[in-house]
């Protein structure tokens, strides 16, 4: 083309990187590549079964023959990351902030290297991997090196897991890498890896790094492989932690596995993320952030925003407009450093996408302004008039595909907007600061770009709710999910009922305590009642027995009690400091109940109830003092870190008759929560007295209910039930398994117990009581 012409058309020219030095690397491995295990690379494979093959998507030439990990091969590595672990520990978070230091140096040195071999290997964009991928992994080792560093003082009441195993997905396979090793490492723990099977090989050549840096061996350990590899690190008893980015379907499955296994687990799942315009946004500005949103790495994205909600004003012109963009996009040879949207990973997940929209495109509108050529390509597709619950605008589709449905109201937009199962992500564009701080909250996601999309920093926590997973990383926050509380663990002693005397001895009239919901006495569905003694054999009363019909009742009333979550935290303190002080008004009387249905001693009876009301005026103290952060991420702008309710709470108390109950409540209602608590199941009587404390303290109806039963039996409608958000276990009732099994159905967060105790800060339940919200708000023009 000359020059002449060039000045005619205002066409690009082709502007390739060299993929010469990335190619020589692969052959300088000799194109096999075995597994980082112990500090060394182990023999490729050679048997064809034992071989697969990495690929570069955009042409379909094979990159490297990589080897599938065997049971053995993930034994050894658990093994040298068990042996390491101790060791890594011990020597204290200054020296490794020195190993993460060197990592980071070493990223940033060998970043072209990574960013042409992820773009060789994943089919993005170079200007993607080079400019955003690489960058942010380089960020993510500096900051947790500077984590390690403050660790000892910042952090003096944790320690590491122990071995960590993290699975990660194709889509950005060095920086989900770095999202995991480098906060694992900084505190301590050792890892075992694997990448995914289309994208193995910024993996292994970080290996390499590790061994430039220092890493002593069997800190990191990689190996490759699919499913099958991720499973058996999923299962292995060597494991303290399961750290997972990848699908719901797969993110569910590892919840059922590791059920009661005593691993730690966290997931960052799928999304269905909502980019809400107001019709007075800045329209340009939100049609370029909605090309990042949903084209940036071909839309393969888990925050994408992938559901546009376009106020119907302004919908057929922005909708013109976005085509308008959308027919300027490049789309090819992801080398080229012009290009806008490379290639679909693999062949198999092009054929999904193509399956996806040909099953579901015909209710809507499909727009493909910018052609794909031949081979691993998707074009950028808009599809618009579905209706909102059509499987479209539902299902994550992770191509470049946008759906977009209208709304009238900015309520209209939040109720559409809530209706997926997914809550990772979402945008608001409006040029209304009021307006758009005051729907940011009302979002249910884990992240909230205001005016903006896909930010992302090493500062700022990044995670979800519902059925996008449980746990965040990045910020203070997502160290929570790589150390635990220092401190003994004990083994909990099972409570027993006092059985039935011979003769029964009755004082007085025979009661029959009912349950509590929705601020009122109920009468158990079952009818049922079960005779609660003293251990001398004095009948103290009936204590209902509540079955799923009431766990289903209670829960509806703890939903329909969404006020409580509203209410200003100073509101909430003051309600907490009444129920302490109408607790401490009949103090004697539950220390004497509670000596009656154990037969503790008087002293430590008092010394129960003393510390429930303590306990109650501590949450109080909190509700309105867990501070937020504003991050500071490199840009003009902060990103809010706002701690929320995590919504309805099921609760199985420990046998302190009303500790238990009260250690419990407090923090999850401090919090904005609204709680469904099973009162200990041998000494039930003490909960069902304090329904009358919580009548007269102001407390609405719906946010305390309380049912007594049996725990077993409880355990699986509790933990089943879709409309509530996070159960916890501190029953003597070996309960943890069956918990974590159930909470599959929706993802909700666990917290249970294994039949282990232990003294928690209150800080721990105030973590576990909330989700923390990033909120990211730009400033300026
Ligand atoms: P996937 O969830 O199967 O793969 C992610 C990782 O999990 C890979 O390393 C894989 O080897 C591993 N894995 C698969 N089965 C496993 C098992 N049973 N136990 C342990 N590890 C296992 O995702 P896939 O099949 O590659 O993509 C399918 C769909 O999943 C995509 O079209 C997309 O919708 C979604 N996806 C979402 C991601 C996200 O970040 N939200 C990332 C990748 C996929």
């Amino acid at each position: 083309m000359t020059v002449k012409e060039i000045f005619e058309t205002m066409d690009y020219g082709a502007a390739p990187e060299s993929a010469a030095e990335a190619l020589a690397w692969l052959v300088d491995g000799g194109d096999r590549f075995g597994h980082f295990i112990d500090g060394k690379m182990t023999a490729p494979a050679t048997a064809p079964g034992e071989v697969f093959l990495a690929k570069n998507p955009a042409t379909g030439e094979v990159l490297a023959h990589l080897t599938q990990a065997s049971l053995d091969e993930v034994d050894m590595a658990v093994a040298a990351a068990r042996k390491a672990q101790a060791k890594w520990e011990k020597r204290g978070g200054k020296a490794r902030a020195k190993v993460l230091y060197a990592l980071a140096r070493l990223v940033q040195k060998h970043a072209r290297l990574f960013a042409v071999l992820e773009t060789l290997d994943n089919g993005k964009p170079i200007r993607e991997s080079r400019d955003i991928d690489v960058a942010l992994v380089a960020r993510h080792f500096y900051y947790h090196a500077g984590m390690a560093q403050v660790m000892d003082e910042e952090m003096p009441g944790r320690e590491a897991l122990g071995v960590c195993g993290q699975i990660i997905p194709w889509n950005f396979p060095l920086l989900m890498l770095a999202w995991k090793v480098a906060p694992a490492i900084a505190m301590g723990n050792t890892v075992v890896l694997k990448p995914a099977e289309y994208t193995s090989l910024t993996a292994l050549l970080f290996a390499q790094i590790c061994q430039e840096a220092g890493v002593p061996k069997g800190v990191v350990n990689i190996v490759t492989g699919d499913g099958a590899v991720g499973e058996m690190i999923v299962t292995h008893p060597g494991i303290d932690k399961i750290a997972f980015t990848g699908s719901t379907a797969v993110g569910r499955r590892i919840r059922q596995v590791t059920a009661g296994s005593g691993k730690s687990l966290t997931l960052e799942l799928g999304g269905k993320s909502p980019y809400i315009v107001f019709e007075d946004a800045d329209i340009d500005s939100a049609i370029e952030g909605l090309v990042d949103a949903i084209f940036f790495n071909q839309g393969q994205v888990c925050c994408a925003g992938s559901r546009l909600l376009v106020q119907e004003g302004i919908a057929e012109d922005f909708h013109a407009r976005l085509i308008a963009r959308m027919s300027k996009l490049r789309i090819g040879n992801p080398l080229d450093k012009c290009i806008d949207v490379g290639a679909i990973v693999d062949p198999k997940q092009l054929e999904r996408i193509e399956t996806l929209i040909a099953q579901g495109g015909m209710e809507g509108t499909v727009h493909q302004p910018c052609p794909a050529p031949e081979g691993c390509y998707y074009p950028p597709t808009l599809i618009t008039g579905l209706h909102p619950s059509a499987k479209l605008m539902q299902e994550e589709i992770f191509g470049p595909v946008l759906v977009s449905t209208t709304f009238r109201t900015p309520e209209e937009a939040v109720q559409v907007a809530n209706n997926t199962r997914f809550g990772l992500a979402a945008s608001v564009w409006s040029e209304n600061v009021n307006l758009a701080l005051d729907i940011a909250p009302k979002l249910v996601a884990g992240v909230v770009w205001v005016n903006g999309s896909n930010m992302f920093d090493a500062a700022a926590g990044f995670g979800g709710v519902r059925e996008s997973g449980f746990g965040r990383e990045g910020g203070w926050e997502g160290l929570m999910a790589y150390t635990k509380p220092k401190g003994k663990l004990s083994a909990v002693k099972p409570a027993m009922p006092h059985m039935k005397p011979d003769t029964v001895e009755v004082l007085g009239l025979d009661r029959t305590a009912k349950l509590y919901i929705g601020g009122k006495q109920a009468r158990p569905d079952s009818g049922y009642s079960q005779a609660v003694y003293a251990p001398k054999g004095t009948l103290l009363g009936h204590a209902s027995l509540a079955s799923r019909k009431d766990i289903r009742n209670a829960v509806e009333a703890a939903q329909g009690a969404k006020g409580w979550t509203k209410a200003m935290a100073h509101n909430r303190a003051q309600v907490l400091y009444f129920i302490g002080e109408n607790l401490s008004a009949r103090a004697d009387e539950f220390a004497q109940r509670i000596r009656e249905l154990t037969s503790t001693p008087e002293a430590k009876a008092k010394e129960e109830v003393a510390q429930a009301i303590d306990t109650l005026f501590t949450f109080a103290a909190w509700a309105d003092k867990l501070n937020g952060a504003a991050k500071p991420v490199p840009m003009r702008g902060v990103a809010l870190a706002m701690n929320e309710a995590v919504g309805v709470i099921g609760a199985f108390c420990d046998d302190r008759p009303l500790g238990g109950l009260i250690d419990v409540i407090a923090p999850a209602i401090a919090m904005g929560n609204r709680v469904v608590a099973v009162a200990s199941e041998a000494y039930p009587l003490a909960a069902t007295d304090f329904y009358q404390v919580l009548d007269t303290s102001d407390v609405p109806a719906g946010v305390v209910n309380i049912l007594t039963g049996s725990h077993r039996e409880l355990a699986k409608p509790m933990a089943g039930h879709m409309d509530i958000e996070a159960v916890w276990s501190f029953s003597s009732a070996d309960i943890s398994k069956t918990i974590e099994l159930e909470s599959a159905g929706n993802l909700k967060r666990t917290w249970v117990n294994f039949g282990q105790t232990r003294t928690y800060a209150a800080r721990d339940w105030l973590a576990q009581a909330t989700d923390i919200k990033t909120i990211w708000v730009p400033y300026g023009e």
